[in-house]
């Protein structure tokens, strides 16, 4: 699909109001996702587990305006109050998406979200929470334009909340979701996120992803001004190589199930996109103490138990411990007796694979 596909070139249907709602995850990645070009196009392909509990949920009002004029008119509430200092994001996405929405200037928007995880937590709501507006949009096309396929509405949801944030292409659809062109990955698209279409392990299709919320204060670093540091980086080409091949290696691994090589590439690139961070110009230092003693926890756990245990990060301090739900109540355990302290306040959330974005009924 190109992106002039993605153009209605249909009359809509006239639809005076109505309101749609739907959910979406959030996604932990396994190969990530650390710099981009123009127009959102990521440096190097990632792949992601679609969580299952950490997720938005977001209904679209929408009323046709009596007057078309030039302007895109909305409100957002963000757990039941307006919430001002979002409204400037959207506006920025609409303007980045109306190319391919032509209609959005044709009605006025009420926008209402809530998060299942608490809010400053340190779990990023960009990928849930672009990707439930993205998706409750491509719901009113779809009453514009009944004629509209199943997979031109994910495809597009998932281009569309690419445009908003990055990984938020990968949230829609469940289990391995891959963005960005890899030449061994048929249907890999720099545009927007395709479930990953090879054979996979049973074992990786109910792993578990227990979060650790070592530090839930705001992000340091915006992803936007991570991403942008990339960019004349000394190591940047030798990094977005290194992503093709660790994507490359798990294509085998997922198929075979050897969670040993799984865990080698995952803790790997978590470690390396701190690596980018600290070695960037400004430089960053995301991990805390805390995630420190909780990886060393995990590496000792790991070698006196022999359960394939590892972790991952994302732009933050937080730990996501992933593991094969057999080994569930071991780990629980595990975290529970020893990790729990590292955590602050205690918290930790229990998440594992889900199915992706779903509409539910109003
Ligand atoms: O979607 P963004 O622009 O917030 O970038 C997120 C990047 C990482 O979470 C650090 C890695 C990834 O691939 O999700």
């Amino acid at each position: 699909m190109t992106q002039k596909d993605l153009i209605p070139k249909q009359e809509p249907k006239k639809i005076k109001s109505g309101e749609v709602t739907w959910q979406s995850p959030s996604n932990i990645a396994l190969v990530k996702y650390w710099g981009k070009k123009e127009n959102q196009i990521p440096a190097n392909p990632s792949i992601s587990f679609t969580l299952g509990n950490c997720r938005s949920t977001t209904t679209l009002k929408f009323t046709e305006k009596e007057t078309s004029d030039n302007t895109f008119e909305f409100d957002f509430f963000f757990e039941g109050q307006p919430k001002e200092d979002f409204k400037p994001k959207i506006q920025k996405f609409f303007q980045r998406i109306e190319e391919y929405c032509p209609y959005l200037k044709d009605y006025k928007f009420e926008i209402h979200s809530e998060n299942s995880f608490p809010h400053s937590s340190g779990i990023a709501s960009s990928a849930s929470g672009m990707s439930a507006i993205a998706v409750c949009l491509m719901d009113l096309e779809r009453q514009l334009f009944p004629e509209i396929e199943e997979e031109y509405f994910i495809q597009k949801s998932s281009f569309l909340a690419r445009l908003g944030s990055g990984s938020a292409s990968r949230s829609l659809e469940g289990g391995l979701v891959v963005w960005g062109e890899h030449k061994n990955i048929e249907g890999s698209s720099d545009e927007y996120g395709v479930k990953f279409p090879y054979d996979v392990h049973e074992i990786f299709k109910t792993y578990k992803d227990t979060i650790l919320l070592v530090d839930k204060g705001e992000k340091q670093v915006s992803s936007t001004v991570g991403h942008d540091l990339m960019h004349g980086h000394p190591f940047a080409e030798n990094r977005f190589a290194q992503a093709h091949d660790n994507l490359d290696k798990l294509i085998s691994v997922l198929k075979s199930g050897n969670t040993q090589d799984f865990i080698k590439i995952v803790e790997s690139e978590a470690l390396t996109l701190h690596a980018m961070m600290m070695s960037s110009l400004p430089y960053f230092i995301l991990m805390k103490p805390n995630t420190l003693e909780i990886i060393n926890k995990i590496w000792e756990y790991r070698e006196k138990t022999e359960i394939p245990v590892c972790f991952t990060l994302d732009a933050g301090a937080n730990v996501h411990v992933l593991y094969p739900e057999i080994h569930e109540s071991k780990i629980l355990e595990f975290i529970n007796n020893e990790l729990v302290v590292y955590c602050q306040n205690g918290h930790y959330i229990c998440d594992q694979v889900g199915i992706g974005a779903t509409k539910i009924d109003n």
